[in-house]
C-alpha cells in the first residue's frame, strides 16, 4: 500500500465503521499483509469497501481476478457474490496464495473460489466466461494481453477493473522508466477502446472501470 494515496488510518478505520462489517479474518489479512516486505501489493482497505460496492451493484455470478496475492480483494469480494456466485482467481504464486487459501476457509468462503496457478494468460486461455466483473491486479506488462484476452468473456453492461493506472503519480511526471511507460499508453489505449466506456477513479492507486458497452 505504500504506493498509493494513502489515508490516514483514523479515517480507513471510520471508513469501516461506517460501512457493512467486514469479516475478522479481513482485517486480519491486512494487519499480516502489511508485516511483509511485500506490503505494497496489496489493494488499499477503501479500495477493498469499493471493490466490495462493485459486486453488490454488479451483482455478478462470475467474478475473475488475475493477481490474488494474499487475498484480500477476492476475500472481500467473495464474500458478497449472491448465492450460488463464483470466483475464479488467476496467480503465479503458491506461496502467496496459501496465505489466500487460509483465509477463505477461516472466512467460510472457500467453496466460491476457484485458484489457478499459472501465468495468468495461460490460465485465461482456458476459461470460457462469462464473468460480469473482472479485476485486473498482476504484471504491468501484460495490462492489454489481459485486457484483450477477457474482453469477449465480458458480457454487456460488465465491468473490468484495473488497478495502480496512476502508477504512484508517475503517469503525469516524465518518468521515463518502462513500467511508467507501459501505463501511461495502456491508458491511453483503453480510454480509446470501441468496446468499453472507460472511467479513472482516483482511490487507492488509480482504478479504471472499463464497462462493456
Ligand atoms: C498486486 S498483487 C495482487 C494484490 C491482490 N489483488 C490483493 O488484494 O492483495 C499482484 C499479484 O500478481 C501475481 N502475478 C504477477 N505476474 C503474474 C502472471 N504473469 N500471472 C499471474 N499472476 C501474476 C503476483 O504473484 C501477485 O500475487
Amino acid at each position: 500500500m505504500d504506493n498509493a494515496i494513502e489515508l490516514p488510518e483514523e479515517l480507513q478505520d471510520y471508513i469501516f465503521a461506517s460501512s457493512e462489517p467486514v469479516h475478522l479474518v479481513v482485517r486480519r489479512i491486512i494487519a499480516e499483509t502489511q508485516a511483509m516486505p511485500e506490503r505494497s501489493m496489496q489493494i488499499t482497505p477503501d479500495e477493498a469497501i469499493f471493490l466490495r460496492a462493485m459486486v453488490r451493484l454488479i451483482r455478478p455470478t462470475a467474478i475473475l481476478e488475475i493477481g490474488t496475492f494474499t487475498g484480500l480483494s477476492s476475500l472481500i469480494m467473495a464474500g458478497a457474490l449472491v448465492d450460488g456466485g463464483r470466483m475464479t482467481c488467476l496467480d503465479i504464486s503458491d506461496e502467496f496464495t496459501a496465505i489466500a487459501r487460509q483465509a477463505w476457509a477461516e472466512a467460510g468462503v472457500a467453496d466460491r473460489i476457484d485458484l489457478i496457478i499459472g501465468p495468468a494468460l495461460e490460465s485465461m486461455a482456458r476459461l470460457d466466461g462469462p464473468f460480469q466483473l473482472v479485476f485486473i491486479d498482476a504484471d504491468k506488462e501484460n495490462l492489454q494481453a489481459y485486457v484483450e484476452a477477457v474482453t469477449p468473456k465480458v458480457p454487456q453492461g460488465g465491468v473490468v477493473m484495473v488497478d495502480n493506472t496512476l502508477w504512484r503519480r508517475q503517469v503525469i511526471t516524465d518518468d521515463a522508466a518502462a513500467s511508467t511507460v507501459t501505463i501511461r499508453a495502456f491508458n491511453q489505449w483503453l480510454v480509446a477502446h470501441p468496446a468499453f466506456d472507460v472511467e479513472m477513479i482516483g482511490i487507492a492507486d488509480g482504478l479504471t472501470l472499463a464497462i462493456k458497452k
